[in-house]
């Protein structure tokens, strides 16, 4: 008893630093602190964040508004954007799995639009579809979103009105789910927001019809790459010290392929969180919509600087035809010295996988409708705006073949469900993920397999390259 006491007389004494080393442990034993990235590391990459305005931990309340802004895409260029709150892209929104997201949208551009919370699995009413979900907004006016954030992972938000130009023009933003109950420590976190900008010969915003239909068919990609909205920036890193890339592909048509030359991406999840093992690979892919979540361990040494590159993509028809490999973001080692990276841990993800017997079969065809005097593509040969909808009952499990007719491949999505894609045998592919976008490339078939839990309504799918979506490549799904 004497000896306690003696121990907390000690402890008091020398203060609470002493008292935050491990008990029984002198100050000298005490463990290293963690390695760091180095200061800095993300400053060029920083996304603002939304700013909270409830003060119930389980409500994330945020005030949003589209308008078109100046915006500094590299020091010194200031172009003209569609913006959400004044930035590319428009603020993180991070809440928590199970939190209610409210936000209070307002439109002040010139033209209606509505916000589509890609990915979520919230009720039709929130989807944000134009005329199925809410009337469009027009200028001036405002609509609040409110839902149950379902799932971990990561998000995003863009417009579903003429959205090959709006979102195209700059309106899109992230949307991080976090779950604390999932296993931490894989790395330093950092969004990135892939995207680009396609400019007119003054060097401002292209015209919303720039290029015309062929270059609609081609899938518009713009001149300029932009990471986390900037063109070029910068990232630091240390030798060792793992980061965990949370990637969005918000671009309107262009399939991102990245290289990082003598690093490999280890991916850990994708569009609904998490996978049960990690899959590695030096090029990763991701389509329109697409997200990817990846640990990247720096195994270069002190001081090295590169550049992690756009890496052209075969999505059809002259696509890849002289297309040069691009920098897009530059990767600059700090001079520490390197430390041993920690083992990677476990996702601790398990995804079963559904039982499709009994399942519906639906097949459905992206079709190419254009006549010589219109540009039209379309979903089982009808472009988009027919009332013969898809069918679905609450509980039904469907098993969908999505053929691609034309000489391009097609990012198909479905709103507001999951669903895993399955392989030629019809199981489903390992490891098995959640997706709400998969690549059919061309001539080939999707098959994937999707179960509808109880949220009525009307839901979309369509083709993501936003082109192809406003010239008739998409469709509705009537669940009752
Ligand atoms: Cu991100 Cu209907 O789409
Ligand atoms: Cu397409």
């Amino acid at each position: 008893m004497a000896r306690l006491v003696l121990l907390i007389l000690v402890l008091t004494a020398i203060g609470c630093q002493a008292s935050m080393s491990p008990v029984g442990r002198s100050v000298e034993d005490a463990a290293p602190p963690a390695p760091t990235q180095p200061p800095g590391w993300q400053d060029q990459l920083r996304l603002p964040e939304a700013v909270d305005l409830n003060p119930d931990p389980h409500i994330v309340e945020v005030n949003l508004e589209a308008r078109v802004a100046p915006v500094e895409i590299r020091p010194g260029v200031i172009l003209k954007l569609w913006t959400y709150d004044g930035g590319i892209p428009g603020p993180l929104i991070r809440v928590r799995r199970g939190n209610r997201l409210v936000v209070h949208f307002t439109n002040h551009l010139d033209e209606a639009t509505t916000v589509h919370w890609h990915g979520l699995r919230i009720a039709a009413a929130m989807d944000g579809v134009p005329e199925h979900s809410q009337a469009p907004v027009k200028p001036g006016q405002s609509f609040d979103y409110d839902f149950i954030v379902p799932d971990a992972g990561m998000f995003w938000y863009h417009p579903h009105l003429n959205s090959a130009v709006q979102l195209g023009d700059g309106l899109y933003g992230p949307i991080l789910v976090e779950d604390p109950k999932e296993p931490q420590g894989f790395g330093d976190e950092l969004p990135l927001v892939l995207s680009d900008l396609s400019l007119g010969l003054d060097g401002q915003l292209a015209a919303g019809d720039q290029g015309g239909t062929l270059a609609s068919l081609f899938g518009r990609e713009g001149d300029v790459v932009l990471v986390n909205g900037r063109q070029g920036p910068t990232l630091g890193m240390r030798a060792g010290v793992p980061q965990r890339w949370r990637i969005l592909n918000a671009a309107r048509s262009r399939y991102f392929q990245l290289a990082l030359a003598g690093h490999e991406f280890i991916r850990i999840g994708g569009d609904g969180g998490l996978m049960p093992t990690p899959v590695r690979t030096d090029r990763l892919l991701l389509i329109p919509g697409e997200r990817a979540d990846v640990v990247v361990v720096p195994t270069a040494s002190a001081g090295t600087e590169l550049w992690m590159r756009w890496v052209p993509y075969d999505r059809g028809y002259g696509t890849a035809f002289r297309r040069k490999e691009d920098d897009i973001l530059r990767v600059k080692y700090s001079a520490d010295a390197p430390v041993l990276p920690p083992p990677l841990p476990a996702t601790g993800r398990t995804i079963a996988p559904i039982d499709t017997s009994g399942a519906t079969p639906i097949d459905i065809r992206f079709t190419n409708e254009s006549t010589p005097t219109k540009f039209a593509l379309g979903v089982n040969g009808k472009p988009f705006g027919g009332d013969d909808h898809l069918h679905a009952r609450v509980g039904e499990t469907q098993v969908w073949s999505v053929t691609n007719t034309i000489e391009w491949s097609h990012p198909f999505h479905l709103h507001g469900f999951f669903f895993q894609v399955l392989d030629s045998a019809g199981a489903p592919v390992q490891p098995i993920e959640w997706k709400d976008t998969a690549d059919v490339p061309v001539n080939k078939t999707l098959k994937l397999a999707v179960r509808y839990d109880d949220r009525p309504g009307i839901w979309m799918f369509h083709c993501h390259i936003l082109d192809h979506a406003e010239a008739g490549m998409m469709g509705m799904l009537l669940l009752e």
